[in-house]
């Protein structure tokens, strides 16, 4: 198993609202929040195409305008430093390989593969709003198409053509994750892989895992509360704020996935532990936080194959 923990880049580009995992983390200054926020790139364009969109309660649509200003053209903070470095890392060569992004939210992603030599890029996700701007930011690219599609149910996208299926951050927002391994294992050709990222269910389960600080011991620790029962959050997106959008996060210990995969004819032929890259500030405490974030796992990366031996 592999980690990107020495690779820490202690720099922070966030672009907009807070993401649950990024409230998971130390603190960072408010004046720095803003600064960063001021500097965020306008996207006109996409903010009217999902303005214009039809709103459901599907997928992310309720958020789908705070996710486009946190996420941009290059992905949010942990996607830049992390998640994307990861992915690349792990896909190897993409030239002239056909790819889908499952739960592909705005579709920042598209691009990245593209310019990596992807054939072809398709994009399901199941808000219309956020689909509207996958397909205005790429509307120049032909081979990049996106299709408002449920990950859960069966669909006619899901078609045993693509070499590489990718679901980032995702896996824990659908609440039918054996509909959606299904769907995952469809798409592929008998040799295609999948990666997925999400959030690490050991250590992450927002609401219910925290930083401690030990005192006598002078060690930041991680306090799990709970872990082995599947149980579903409702996260608030700007806590606070009257009527804030609400969305739901899916916790399950590893044997449900493990089993749901098994269950899809899919084993993990590759995995990857993802460390925070951000570092607080300088203070008493640093060095043992700085200790905590390269022991402690924020996401967990799979490699997926079709496994004959399970269909
Ligand atoms: C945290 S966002 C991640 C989006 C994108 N993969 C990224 O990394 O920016 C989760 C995405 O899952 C989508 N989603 C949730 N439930 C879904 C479902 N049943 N079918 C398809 N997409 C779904 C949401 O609309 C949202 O775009």
């Amino acid at each position: 198993m592999k980690s990107n923990r020495k690779s820490g880049d202690p720099a922070s580009n966030r672009k907009g609202g807070i993401p649950f995992w990024e409230k998971m983390q130390p603190k960072k200054p408010e004046r720095a929040i803003k600064k960063e926020a001021a500097s965020a790139p306008k996207t006109p364009r996409i903010s009217s195409a999902i303005k214009s969109a039809q709103s459901t309660e599907k997928g992310w649509d309720q958020v789908a305008e705070w996710y486009e200003g946190l996420v941009g053209n290059e992905g949010s903070d942990y996607h830049k430093h992390v998640i994307v470095p990861a992915l690349m890392n792990r896909l190897g060569d993409l030239k002239g390989k056909r790819m889908i992004d499952i739960c592909c939210g705005q579709g920042f992603l598209g691009k990245m593969l593209r310019h990596a030599g992807a054939a072809r890029v398709q994009g399901i996700d199941a808000s219309p709003q956020l689909i509207a701007a996958a397909r205005q930011r790429h509307a120049d690219d032909a081979q990049q198409h996106y299709q408002v599609a449920d990950a859960c149910q069966p669909g006619a996208w899901a078609d045993g053509s693509y070499d590489l299926a990718i679901c980032l951050m995702a896996v824990h927002d659908v609440p039918d994750l054996r509909g959606l391994f299904q769907n995952i294992g469809r798409c592929l050709s008998p040799h295609g892989r999948a990666l997925l990222v999400f959030m690490h269910p050991c250590f992450r389960f927002p609401q219910h895992t925290h930083w401690g600080w030990d005192a006598e011991k002078q060690i930041q620790y991680r306090r799990i509360d709970r872990y082995g029962s599947e149980h579903t959050i409702h996260i608030t997106t700007h806590p606070g704020r009257k009527n804030s959008q609400q969305t739901k996060f899916y916790h399950r210990p590893l044997p449900s996935y493990i089993n749901a995969l098994a269950a899809a004819g899919m084993a993990i032929t590759g995995c990857d532990e993802l460390f925070t890259h951000r570092r607080s500030q300088v203070g008493p405490r640093s060095r043992a936080e700085h200790f905590a974030a390269e022991e402690f796992p924020m996401f967990l990366l799979w490699e997926l194959r079709l496994c004959p031996a399970l269909q």
